[in-house]
């Protein structure tokens, strides 16, 4: 059987991280990964460029059961530590829209400084295609690992194997079991940043508009969040719907402010003095894609689709305006798994350490990344969980 100090289980973004710092302690590390490759979603992550960080990374960023959790972790390895490392390794970046930070070039370069930071000490192994049937106690505390590959034992066991999003890029339960597995408590798990899917009157607005987008405000009772919205085949994606996901529980309506930054009632009733004889059609068409406004003229005004504006009431225009900055929709679900960026949920993070990711419940066990019950909002700030995460953990494996 070999023996090592730590074993890391998934040599994803926060695995890697961990290695990389555990080894530059002189520790020895193997990483096991399930996969023929390592990091496939770092690699597919932001389309392709990888959104690794945010500039304004803060603890509300981040949905938990027990949102504190997050700060200790966060404050010791920052977004500007990260930046630090990108530095060294010269690669090239690009701010984006509110902080994010993506790679100029390719996702590559952030896995190839990743897997360089695990090669420098030449004491981190990783493995790949390593399905683990097993993981027991031996008699001195140490964990014992039965594999396909062979049985492995170590000190340190630190479970990196991520949440359930998008099975063919590595999702996967194990994280969950495991934890289960050592008297854990689990929150149940649901996809998080995934697209609306719609089954009403609605889905078929949806796939005639599929490919035009529209900067928004999309809200429930819980969050709001302007960005772009994208009207596709199946409902609603885009960075709105993605960001509300997260906030969003089956059988809840979310609402659609088509014109965020105007009072469009004003508007309305500016337009009906300035052009009387126009079609509220016409005059929308003017600050919105004509193929939306025909849209939203059927579901919310055909009765006065051939009515000039000036015959129109000011209350009906006002009530009009208030549909189109209140527009309720009833989602029928979302993508699920198979698209969804994040999973919600997962360990419990009472039963861990914020310092250390160390279970409360077994000495020697970390849980690191998405697989905690610690899940960013869109921009970057899962990738800084899984880096702070993985520091925390790696420091003291
Ligand atoms: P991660 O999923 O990175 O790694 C887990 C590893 O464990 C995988 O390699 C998996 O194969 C392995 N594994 C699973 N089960 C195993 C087992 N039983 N045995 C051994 N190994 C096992 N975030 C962000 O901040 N910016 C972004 O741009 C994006 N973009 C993005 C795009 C897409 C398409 C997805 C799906 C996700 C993102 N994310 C993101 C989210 C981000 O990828 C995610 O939060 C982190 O990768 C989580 O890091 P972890 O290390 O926890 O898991």
């Amino acid at each position: 059987m070999l023996q090592t100090d730590v074993i890391i289980i998934g040599a994803g973004a926060s695995g890697l991280m961990c290695a990389a710092i555990a080894a530059k302690r002189g520790r020895r590390v193997l990483v096991l990964e399930r996969a023929n490759k390592v990091g496939k979603k770092i690699l597919m992550s932001g389309g392709g460029r990888c959104n690794f960080t945010n500039l304004y990374v803060e603890p509300e960023n981040y949905l938990s059961h027990n949102p504190h959790f997050v700060i200790s972790a966060l404050s010791r390895y920052t977004q500007w530590d990260f930046l630090g490392l990108v530095g060294d390794y010269k690669i090239p970046y690009e701010e984006r829209k509110h902080g994010q930070l993506f790679c100029l070039n390719s996702a590559k370069d952030i896995l190839n400084m990743l897997l360089a930071e695990c090669d420098k000490t030449g004491k981190v192994t990783i493995q790949t295609s390593t399905e683990i049937a097993s993981v027991e106690m031996d008699p001195e505390g140490h964990f014992v690992l039965n594999t396909n590959q062979g049985n492995y034992r170590c000190e340190s066991l630190v479970v990196a194997s991520g949440g359930l999003s998008i099975p063919t890029l590595g999702g996967s339960g194990f994280g969950y079991e495991l934890a289960r597995q050592f008297g854990h408590h689990v929150y149940p798990t649901r996809a998080g940043l995934v697209p609306f899917t719609f089954s009403n009157q609605f889905k078929a607005v949806t796939e005639r508009l599929s490919g035009n987008a529209l900067d928004v405000s999309l809200s429930n009772q819980d969050a709001e969040f302007t960005e772009a919205l994208l009207f596709t085949h199946r409902g609603l994606s885009g960075p709105s719907s993605l960001q509300l996901s997260n906030y969003w529980q089956v059988g809840s309506p979310i609402y659609i402010n088509f014109f965020p930054t105007l009072n469009i009632g004003q508007w309305l009733i500016e337009k009906k003095q300035s052009q009387p004889k126009s079609l509220l059609r016409t005059v929308l068409g003017e600050i919105m894609a004509k193929s939306i406004v025909l849209e939203l003229q059927q579901l919310i005004w055909p009765q006065h689709s051939e009515t000039a504006l000036g015959q129109l009431p000011d209350a009906v225009l006002q009530e009009i305006a208030r549909q189109l900055q209140h527009f309720e929709q009833k989602p029928s679900g979302t993508e699920g798994y198979r698209t969804a960026e994040v999973t919600l949920g997962g360990v419990d993070t009472t039963e861990l350490s914020s310092k250390t990711m160390e279970s409360k419940k077994q000495k020697g066990l970390y849980f690191i990344g998405e697989v905690m019950d610690v899940t960013g909002h869109l921009g970057g700030f899962n990738f800084q969980w899984a880096w702070a995460s993985g520091v925390a953990a790696g420091q003291v494996v």
